[in-house]
């Protein structure tokens, strides 16, 4: 007869079974099961996916690869994979004793449980210094799990240090399915954002920055499916790094149709040398799965970024207007007191003076480093300006690149050895400046000390921090090993925002790296919102945002409407589709409002006052994407209130074509018992009509370039 099946322990709990070793971490829609052997020294993976019960938890076999002499029983199966033994997959963790050598032989010394939802499986070296943690946590409220691991070098204060070259946060061991399929970003500088969906190769596929920052050519995420999955159903794996130097995800698939995520800070070579008695923390790794399709698993991330990561969550995002392409390095008093009375008078409630602000910055060649207001442009300092802008209702908001230095600069010339370089090589310069080294705390001292007086002094709410290169010659010169600089300067930057916005609660930040090249958990743990792209085409911005959207919520995603025809493009696009395309995040205005017409002005701050009325949905909201760019001639977002009590949906067709209607749009997470009202027309609908039948498309201008916005209220 078959053991009764118990009711599951509720979602955000960890059980331990100790007679099996079995440990279970639940979430709503998830169950993930390991195993501990004490006798064998391993960490077994057993389960991730739909839940199970506790007793057949306890009763499923752990997975064991072919038990030849050519196979490695472990490999895969593993829930942390050293270097060391009979294993030859991903290794999770690669050290370098002092005596050169690198193999790991673990132990396990302990499993624990704290607060029901943190689970620690400790383990070391049988013979050498080094004890690792496992640590699993079930963030409260949410479908994912946290990963990170702690490493200690547990001799005395006489020993060599042992050099950690590859120490991941985790590894996701998947199921057995017979494909599997990898979604990722992929891009550049203003083409951030690419999401591509591919079958993933048996072997290794490794998705990288090593450029010292987040990187707009790839994300620091992976989902997984077994080659079915769409929006809504099918069941997919997902991770995010909360990493914000350079980092590595290799996702293992092997020829057995096993697949697997190593997800590490640090590049291959950077290494962090760890001195007796010293500690490491892994940044953590957060994983989903669900049943619920691509579109699961982003609301999965929306909600974990909203309800743990964000320190502002409750806050609604302010329209900005931001300088930077009406105005760019020849920002002053005057030209910027014209931008900002026009932008008031839209409804505009943070304004935003971009780079040329400060030193001798006339352009890209000089100045960053010397922040200090730039004397001919701004004689009476930046104070007569803030007041001007507070007097006006809105916030004010300054750009900073804390991180760059010119070499034509006062600092530079003070301190040419505070930048990354290598001794005997030539210090690259791309756009005509250096990186400061950020990992030394005399650095940052210096960046407080001037952000300090800079925000205390001018009255500033808001920062936009930008970073405008990637790392080169990133050396030892500091003292540690070549390479440490590539995890320890992200990390310099993110006690550098802690620290910052200790001292001044009300300020909020923008994180910006030429655009999107710093997207990641960790940045957003600091900041408010993110500059998603210095691509500002209305229709490419579309692909950009559909990529972001796949892990980051629409309430971080900062998005403008500028001048047609676009500087980057040259596309002509009209004045709504450009609204319609930025009120799918945060929006903010960018265009030179000087030139704008009357009719574009009073068209302009009608879509405003419009955002702001749908605001509440689009950055607090349930996200459904019911259209994605290019597969089809509309692409189309919805955007839910909690409850589903209201319901906005945003539609643009970027070409025409000649041939049939659209077919309707089918809403997702509304009440089909309820009823809609069409605000603008007055159109009645049930939700079941609303998501079976469809929202007939609303009414579209002919030609390229046309979107509506559809809100829908429930009457009933
Ligand atoms: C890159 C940013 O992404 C732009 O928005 C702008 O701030 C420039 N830097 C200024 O140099």
């Amino acid at each position: 007869m078959p053991a009764p099946v118990s009711a599951p322990p509720p979602p955000g709990s960890v059980e331990f079974d100790e007679p099996s070793g079995t440990v279970v971490l639940r979430t709503a829609a998830s169950c993930y099961v390991l195993r501990v052997d004490r006798a064998e020294g391993t960490v077994r993976h057993v389960h991730w996916g739909a839940p199970v019960p506790p007793a057949d938890a306890a009763a499923l076999p752990a997975w064991a690869g072919h038990d030849d002499s050519f196979e490695g029983r472990l490999d895969g199966v593993e829930e942390y994979p050293v270097e060391g033994g009979a294993r030859f997959g991903v290794p999770a963790l690669q050290v370098r004793f002092a005596d050169g050598s690198g193999s790991l032989e673990p132990r396990v010394e302990d499993v624990r449980i704290t607060d029901g939802d943190h689970l620690v499986v400790a383990l070391r070296d049988r013979y050498r210094p080094l004890a690792w943690e496992l640590h699993y946590r079930v963030p409260p409220g949410g479908d994912v799990l946290e990963r990170w691991t702690e490493f200690t070098h547990t001799a005395g204060p006489d020993a060599e240090p042992v050099h950690l070259t590859r120490c991941s946060s985790a590894h996701w061991p998947l199921p057995q399915r017979p494909g599997w399929r990898l979604s990722c970003v992929h891009g550049g500088w203003s083409a951030e954002n690419r999401l591509e969906r591919t079958a993933l190769a048996v072997g290794e596929t490794t998705l990288t920055s090593r450029r010292g920052h987040t990187g707009h050519h790839a994300g620091p995420w992976v989902v997984l499916d077994a080659g079915h999955a769409d929006e809504e159903r099918g069941e997919v794996w997902a991770t995010a790094l909360a990493a914000g130097g350079s980092w590595r995800l290799t996702v293992q698939r092997t020829a057995a149709q096993r697949a697997g995520v190593v997800a590490s800070e640090g590049h291959e070579g950077a290494e962090i040398p760890l001195a007796p008695g010293h500690r490491h923390v892994t940044p953590v790794s957060v994983a989903v799965y669900t049943p619920g399709g691509f579109g699961g698993v982003s609301r999965a991330f929306h909600g974990h970024v909203r309800r743990h990561v964000l320190p502002h969550p409750e806050e609604l995002r302010p329209v900005l207007y931001n300088s930077w392409e009406a105005t760019s390095f020849e920002v002053c008093e005057e030209n910027q007191l014209a931008l900002a009375r026009r932008a008031a008078s839209l409804g505009v409630e943070l304004f935003v003076v971009d780079d040329g602000w400060f030193g001798a910055r006339d352009d890209d060649r000089a100045g960053l480093g010397d922040w200090t207001p730039h004397r001919r442009r701004f004689p009476r300092g930046l104070r007569p300006l803030a007041d001007e802008v507070h007097r006006l209702g809105m916030s004010f908001g300054l750009w900073v690149e804390p991180e760059m230095v010119n070499a034509d600069s006062d600092l530079f010339r003070a301190h040419p050895d505070w930048v990354l370089h290598l001794p005997d090589r030539t210090a690259t310069e791309l756009r005509h400046q250096l990186v400061l080294d950020f990992s030394r705390p005399e650095v940052t001292d210096w960046a407080y000390g001037w952000l300090h007086a800079l925000v205390a002094d001018n009255g500033v709410d808001f920062l936009k921090w930008d970073f405008n290169r990637s790392f080169t010659e990133a050396g030892g010169h500091g003292g540690g090993p070549v390479r440490q600089v590539y995890i320890e300067h992200a990390r310099g930057v993110h006690r550098l925002l802690d620290r910052l916005r200790a001292a001044f609660p009300a300020l909020r930040v923008e994180a910006c790296a030429g655009g999107g090249g710093r997207t990641d958990l960790a940045v957003l743990g600091r900041t408010d919102q993110v500059w998603t792209s210095d691509n500002t085409d209305a229709v490419d911005r579309l692909g950009i945002q559909h990529g972001f959207s796949q892990v980051y919520p629409a309430g971080v995603m900062s998005a403008w409407v500028t001048d047609s025809p676009n500087p980057l493009t040259g596309r002509s696009v009209p004045l709504a589709f450009r609204f319609h395309s930025a009120m799918a995040g945060v929006l903010g205005i960018g265009g030179d409002l000087t030139r704008w017409t009357e009719a574009e002005i009073e068209e302009a701050a009608r879509l405003v006052q419009r955002y702001k009325d749908i605001r509440p949905l689009v950055q607090h909201g349930r996200q459904d994407r019911l259209l994605a760019p290019g597969e089809g001639l509309l692409t189309a977002v919805q955007y839910t209130g909690a409850g589903a009590g209201r319901t906005a949906v945003l539609v643009w067709r970027s070409s025409t074509s000649f041939g049939p209607a659209h077919p309707p749009l089918r809403l997702r997470g509304l009440d089909p018992a309820a009823r809609y009202r069409d605000e603008d027309t007055g159109a009645e609908w049930s939700g079941a009509t609303l998501m079976g039948y469809g929202l007939p498309v609303p009414a579209l201008a002919d030609g390229d370039c046309a979107s509506a916005l559809a809100v829908l209220q429930r009457t009933a």
